[in-house]
């Protein structure tokens, strides 16, 4: 009887949502470490850019740190794990200089744009690598070459300024996260200053970012109010609220768990998108769901644009704990 006083929403709920093959990797991979040799277990940054995964992993054990040398003296044979996000050359040569056990988390489709970065370089070519200064991938992809071998380009007015520190050809990468229109709008106004720029051997932009834009991009039109799970640091899901409002949200949010939806803010809403950025777990959606229920008859509709069946799986050295887990 209660349902009857309720006003109706329309929940367009998009797919892909959440969890790419990468983050799914680097978890187990910490999951695994700690079951294959005990707490504590290492892992520096945070693995994937969530406070819910990240708290859930330290309940079972994982310490995060920022960097190596944080490891105390008599926990040095315990193992460390870098994140998904992918870590300058300089850590697994500090790791190996302190002797450390390492296992490398970074999702596949970094390490190949790295191999790319590598890779113009090795053909001469001075870098360009398109991305968000600071982001932990940012730092990654840079520390792959010499300093200096690399200009981050973060905006178009960057491509338009910019100056090559020296003579002879161009090649570009960029970050996996970024958005699919505003990266060619960067990578077009460099071409048309220098037409011989080299593209990287394949799209830097990953599988789970594409998908969940377009996803984003069917659902938003029309909503009165877009939800996006993801944690503020998390590019990816930035990347889909700004998505969501140029493709025609009234408004749309980050939020990271339900108690973060300001309901006095967003008044009433009858169509709601909903979508989680590659780090958010689906337990988080399945909350922001439950939350409108309370307050709303609600209706799920499926904006679905692609179906993923990615999975990386983990370094050999935890295949065995993976056959034999309890
Ligand atoms: Fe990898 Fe893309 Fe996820 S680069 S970690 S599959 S967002």
């Amino acid at each position: 009887a209660q349902t009857q006083d309720k006003a109706k929403l329309t929940v367009r709920l998009c797919g892909p949502r959440g969890f790419c093959a990468g983050v799914d990797r680097a978890i187990q991979i910490v999951v695994l470490a700690l079951k294959k040799y005990g707490a504590p277990v290492y892992v520096r940054h945070e693995i994937v850019h969530n406070r819910y995964v990240v708290e859930g992993l330290q309940e079972r054990g994982a310490v995060f740190i920022e960097e190596l040398d944080e490891i105390p003296e008599e926990d040095r044979d315990r193992p460390v794990v870098f994140s998904a996000h992918g870590v300058p050359k300089s850590v697994p040569q500090e790791a190996a200089a302190r002797n450390l056990f390492y296992l490398d988390a970074t999702c596949p489709l970094v390490s190949k744009v790295h191999k790319q970065a590598i890779r113009h370089r090795r053909l001469g070519r001075h870098v360009l690598l398109v991305g968000h200064a600071g982001h932990p991938e940012v730092v990654g992809t840079m520390g792959q070459l010499p300093p200096g071998a690399v200009t981050l380009i973060e905006t178009v007015e960057d491509a338009r300024r910019f100056v090559p520190p020296v003579e002879g050809e161009l090649g570009y990468v960029t970050q996996t996260t970024l958005s699919v229109e505003d990266t060619a709008e960067i990578i077009h106004a460099l071409e048309q200053r220098f037409p011989t720029l080299h593209a990287p051997a394949s799209e830097s932009i990953c599988y789970a970012t594409t998908n969940r834009q377009e996803a984003v991009k069917q659902a938003a039109p029309g909503a009165d109010l877009f939800l996006v799970v993801g944690a503020p640091n998390s590019s990816n899901s930035r990347r889909l609220v700004e998505v969501a409002e140029r493709a025609g949200a009234a408004r749309a949010l980050l939020v990271q768990r339900a108690s973060e939806i300001p309901w006095e803010e967003i008044g009433e809403v009858s169509v709601l998108g909903l979508s989680a950025g590659a780090s958010a777990p689906e337990i988080i959606v399945e909350e922001i769901i439950d939350a409108f229920a309370e307050r709303y008859d609600v209706t799920v509709d499926l904006a679905v644009t692609a179906e993923e069946r990615e999975n990386f799986p983990v370094m050999r050295a935890l295949r065995d704990v993976e056959l034999t887990k309890s």
